[in-house]
């Protein structure tokens, strides 16, 4: 009853105004309800979901439907005579995704193509991470865009994900606060960005559906964790929720996720949108708290339509949800009256990227000195194909439509290197050819797949030789991509293939005969098997994805011109069968097209009965043990631990004094110096060993870290680490509170978690009940 009366009011409030339009109330002039209360029922359904107004039940797809701005993701209605503008969202995380031409002018809207998330991340620099924040920023508002759909901040589970390149670790600390620099520096030039994928979207197969079953403690204190720090420590302006479900029900449909969790408990106050076509039931979205639904469907607004008429669902959800949507609207530049004016500082900030990059590269190995090139490297002889066709990112929604991208040879020129000018031309005559071949053989489905990348060319002895003789040094790139909807291949691209094992056996074995040294490029989106070619090249220089300036930025670390200072965010394994969780992750290698179809159909109908592991759901079993939280407590030894990564200088970290407050904060004092002959920058890393009492501990966890500034040779700086006491607390579900355990707990200053020599600070902690929360997320709730 009460509902229909709300109803009848809702539709009736058109009434009372007249027709000019002049007596509605506007929206930043009159008090929000007074605009919720003159919405007509159409109107409503207008704000809570978006304007595709696509009819369509296909799988969720990248999104490209706004018409305001070209290729942007999407954008919400507009109520002119409310006042209420159209609100464009558009992706992502390295760098805004909209299209590079229009319609009608010779105009070019290109975009600069940032180092993807994972550069960020191994950089370990919060401030640094804070400034590619400002200028992805600075380019959405230049482009009139309101909300830019990033950062991203899942946690890597496991390798294979297609999407690991968007995120930032496996561990959550380094996660959350990598992300918190982005948000407030993208949120700096006043535009919003969307916190993203919300919660437990840890894999592409099958991701619309993909059922995550767990438990609460492993959920908040890994899964959770990354987004509750953004979250409790800044305020990003808008949460996407994740395709997935969560022990059995969608994620944007889990009341306990985004209200209890988001809102209640971590004191969100911005609006919560749903994932590109996500979800099942639009009132169930309405209901849990997602408070608008992306890009917008017709067959969602009609769903709502119905339970609002037939009272299933009452109007102060709705106007709840509106009232977060307009709040967020009042928020926005587009509402500011802020016009784009598509003239970013895109060389500003090709120079920004350039530099960026190179302070997230790691460098894995560098026997004897191979690096930086010595100063007498004139002529260089460069292998692999994608040293002439570099790759600055990954596909799908992370991807950025760049004006150019800097090939690694491109780069070595432009540092005063010669390139051998057979073994190049051998490369540009290959790659056009493999590529067409490939393209020949290109299903229409392959269009939302990620790009499969050629094999690598025959290399022949007689090239090799000459090549060996003529060169100062040869330098190899191994390059792997990989993007949405899909994991990458153990086969293929978490081990390299066939081909690229004989081009780095065959240029190493020509180049040390002639007594040359070899460098190996890894232009990488996540971890590859390393283990069996290893001990081949003197140097190996994982770049990741390094953006469109990609060449120039390898360059300058391959000349010395920087010193690099990157650390791994996860960990890299021998080989995938020493992975943590390879049981329960999908084998891309092993789905079928008939299961995917299978799929698709069960989404369409709306059915959740699958029963294929890893595909219909898929178990989190290692609990909290992921990535080096496994590897350390299990023993396992791996290629290269989390937190590795070599510098050309060294560094000496002093024995770190520890103190611990009244309230059980610990202040973890250390001093770094530069002992070595080149100026760069150092991590600490401070990994805690907690007792374990009434819950198990994996053997170390990252609690803090810090970056130094750019160290002379000689010069110490003194590093100051706070772990607050919240912060050593795991959950007990049991009683569904965050708990910390009395006793020992072991302070290790460490140079990566495999670390066996860390220097260690016992102090001792009291035990207390940090805070109480409502069971969420349980495994029985459907
Ligand atoms: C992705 C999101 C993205 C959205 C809009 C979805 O497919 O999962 O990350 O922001 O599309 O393009």
């Amino acid at each position: 009853m009460l509902k229909k009366t709300l109803l009848l009011s809702a539709i009736a409030a058109t009434c009372c105004v007249n027709a000019g339009g002049q007596n509605y109330p506007k929206l930043g002039t009159d008090p929000i309800d007074e605009v919720i209360n003159a919405m007509t029922l159409d109107e409503k359904l207008d704000m809570v979901i978006g304007a595709a107004g696509i009819d369509t039940d296909e799988k969720a797809t990248i999104g490209n439907s706004s018409e305001l701005v070209p290729g942007a993701a999407g954008q919400t209605n507009a109520i002119p005579r409310l006042g209420i503008p159209a609100i464009i969202m558009a992706d992502g995380p390295a760098g805004v995704r909209i299209d590079p031409t229009r319609e009608g002018t010779d105009k070019t809207f290109y975009c600069t193509h940032f180092p993807v998330a994972t550069v960020v991340s191994s950089t370990w620099n919060t401030e640094l991470a804070g400034q590619i924040g400002q200028a992805m920023g600075d380019e959405t508002s230049h482009y009139g865009i309101d909300v830019l759909l990033a950062p991203a901040t899942n946690i890597m589970r496991n390798p294979l994900n297609g999407r690991n390149y968007e995120y930032y670790s496996e561990d959550p600390l380094l996660a959350g606060k990598i992300s918190v620099a982005v948000v407030n520096g993208i949120q700096s030039n006043g535009v919003g960005t969307s916190l993203k994928h919300f919660a437990l979207n840890n894999q592409e197969t099958n991701r619309t559906s993909n059922n995550v079953v767990g438990s609460p403690r492993t959920f908040r204190e890994i899964y959770l964790k990354p987004f509750e720090i953004v979250v409790k420590e800044t305020q990003p302006w808008t949460v996407m929720t994740s395709y997935n479900r969560i022990n059995g029900t969608m994620a944007s449909e889990r009341a306990d996720l985004v209200t209890e969790i988001l809102r209640h408990e971590w004191g969100f106050n911005g609006m919560v949108v749903s994932d590109w076509f996500g979800g099942q039931y639009a009132t169930a979205q309405m209901e849990a708290g997602n408070d608008l639904i992306m890009p917008g469907k017709t067959a969602q607004r009609e769903e709502l339509k119905r339970s609002i008429v037939n009272g299933h669902i009452s109007m102060e959800i709705i106007d709840r949800n509106i009232r977060h949507i307009l709040e967020f609207i009042m928020r926005t530049p587009t509402f500011k009256g802020h016009k784009a004016d598509n003239n970013p500082d895109l060389k500003a900030h090709a120079l920004i990227t350039r530099n960026a990059a190179t302070e997230g590269m790691v460098l894995l190995k560098n026997d004897g000195g191979a690096l930086p090139l010595a100063g007498g490297t004139r002529k260089v002889a460069v292998f692999g194909r994608t040293s002439y066709d570099f790759i600055a990112g990954g596909t799908g929604s992370g991807n950025v439509n760049h004006a150019y991208v800097v090939s690694l040879t491109e780069g070595l020129g432009n540092a005063g290197l010669r390139i051998d000018r057979k073994v190049q031309k051998a490369y540009l005559d290959y790659i056009p050819k493999a590529k067409a071949a490939l393209d020949k053989g290109k299903k229409e489905r392959d269009r939302f797949l990620p790009e499969k990348l050629i094999d690598e060319m025959e290399l022949p002895q007689d090239m090799l030789d000459k090549a060996a003789k003529g060169n100062d040094m040869a330098i190899i790139t191994i390059g792997k991509t990989s993007g949405e909807s899909m994991e990458r291949n153990v086969s293929d691209n978490f081990n390299l293939t066939p081909a690229e094992l004989k081009m780095v056996e065959g240029v190493c074995g020509a180049f040390h005969k002639a007594g040359k040294k070899v460098v190996v490029i890894l232009n990488v989106c996540g971890p590859v098997e390393t283990e069996t070619w290893t001990s081949m090249p003197d140097a190996i220089l994982c770049v990741w994805l390094p953006g469109q300036e990609g060449g120039n930025s390898v360059a300058d670390v391959l000349t010395g011109k920087e010193c690099p200072s990157g650390r791994l965010p996860m960990t890299w394994v021998k080989r995938y069968a020493d992975v943590c969780n390879k049981a329960d992750f999908p084998m891309p290698d092993e789905i079928s097209e008939d299961l995917i179809n299978k799929a698709l159909a069960a989404f369409k109908d709306k059915r959740t009965e699958g029963t294929v592991r890893n595909f219909d759901y898929t178990e989190y079993n290692e609990g909290v043990y992921v990535g080096y939280r496994y590897y350390t407590t299990k023993g396992v030894s791996v290629a290269y631990p989390f937190g590795y990564g070599l510098s050309y200088t060294t560094f000496e970290q002093g024995r770190p004094e520890v103190s611990v407050n009244a309230d059980g904060d610990i202040t973890v004092r250390t001093t770094v110096k530069n002992t070595g002959g080149m100026a760069g920058k150092d991590v600490v890393q401070v990994y805690v060993s907690a007792p374990g009492k009434d819950m198990d501990k994996p053997a170390r966890e990252l609690k803090g870290f810090a970056k130094t500034r750019k160290l002379a040779p000689g010069e110490t700086q003194t590093v100051e680490i706070k772990i607050p006491y919240v912060s050593l607390a795991s959950f007990n579900e049991k009683d569904s509170q965050w708990q910390v355990e009395s006793g020992e707990y072991k302070v290790m200053v460490a140079s990566d978690a495999a670390d066996m020599a860390p220097m260690t600070v016992t102090v001792s902690e009291k035990g207390r009940v940090t805070e109480r929360v409502r069971p969420c997320l349980l495994k029985e709730m459907k």
